[in-house]
């Protein structure tokens, strides 16, 4: 195959599957027989009641619970028996529901460490302090700033050194994101993203939601409760229920499916739109 046709091929193969993916808490099925395909440039939202399993779809494909069925493919081959880790250098960050950081480490420092995963100095040459670790350290702060640069004004300058816990909501929310790309992504995973923000924070998120896509080219799944953002960066609405798939497809279909409306929009919200 030519480099161009495999290129071609690759790109309608799905960079993320689920197949028959189920994830069983005691007797409660969390996720039940989940199919679910994720494309290279696509923004795919993920929306549901509480409880409908969207988390934790995040937390099998992650590695931070185990499937109890089923299988979990990136680029083509199973994630299944990987630690978080690994999962991560394979490609795919997360963001999380409750912001995760490293609350006394500076906003710098967060999206450095963040690296790790990519990182190949080993202790000795910290240690050591040899040419080849400090080239490695300089790269990571590069890209560490890169990565910042991305919210505009907001993470950067001053900032840089701040701690995390003093940053504003909606900048630890920044912040995670930006960790998330710091890890060199094919997928990110955004876990309520404009959960807590304001009218103003989360349009300015929506946007850059988008240009994540366009410009950094990750392929985007976000699972969110605000149906305006939903509306506004999906390029597939997937629905869930119970941890099953009640629908799927544009937003405007999805918006109106007589059974997305019953069990999560609500017939005043289907109205509305
Ligand atoms: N680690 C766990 N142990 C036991 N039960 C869990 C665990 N994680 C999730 N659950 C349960 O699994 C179900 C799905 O939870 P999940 O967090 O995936 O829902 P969600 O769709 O993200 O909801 P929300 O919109 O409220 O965030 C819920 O009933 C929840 O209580
Ligand atoms: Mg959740």
């Amino acid at each position: 195959m030519s480099a161009e046709s495999a290129a071609a091929a690759s790109a309608s193969e799905p960079i993320l599957e689920t197949r028959g993916l189920s994830v069983d808490f005691g007797g409660l099925k969390a996720l039940d027989g989940l199919d679910l395909a994720v494309y290279p440039g696509e923004i795919v939202s993920v929306i549901g009641p509480n409880g409908a399993g969207k988390t934790t779809l995040f937390n099998a494909i992650t590695a931070t619970v185990a499937a109890t069925e089923g299988d979990i493919l990136f680029e083509g081959e199973s994630l299944i028996g990987l630690d978080p880790n690994r999962v991560t250098s394979r490609g795919i960050a997360r963001t999380f529901q409750n912001v995760r950081l490293f609350a006394n480490m500076t906003v710098l420092e967060n999206v450095m460490v963040s690296q790790h995963c990519r990182t190949s100095q080993n202790v000795i040459g910290a240690l050591l302090y040899t040419k080849a670790f400090r080239r490695e350290e300089e790269e990571i702060r590069r890209r560490g700033v890169e990565v910042l640069s991305f919210f505009g004004h907001r993470l950067v300058g001053y900032r840089f050194d701040q701690p995390a816990f003093t940053l504003s909501y909606a900048n630890r929310r920044r912040l995670e994101i930006a960790r998330a790309m710091a890890t060199q992504p094919k997928l990110i995973l955004l876990d309520e993203p404009v959960a807590g923000m304001n009218p103003t924070e989360s349009t300015e998120l929506t946007g850059l939601i988008g240009r994540l896509r366009d410009e950094w080219g990750y392929a985007i799944v976000v699972i969110e409760h605000d149906m305006g953002v939903v509306r506004e960066v999906s390029d597939r609405v997937v629905v869930l229920d119970h941890g099953t798939k009640i629908a799927e497809g544009d937003y405007a279909d999805v918006s109106v499916d007589p059974q997305v409306v019953e069990a999560y929009l609500g017939h005043d919200a289907a109205a509305a739109s």
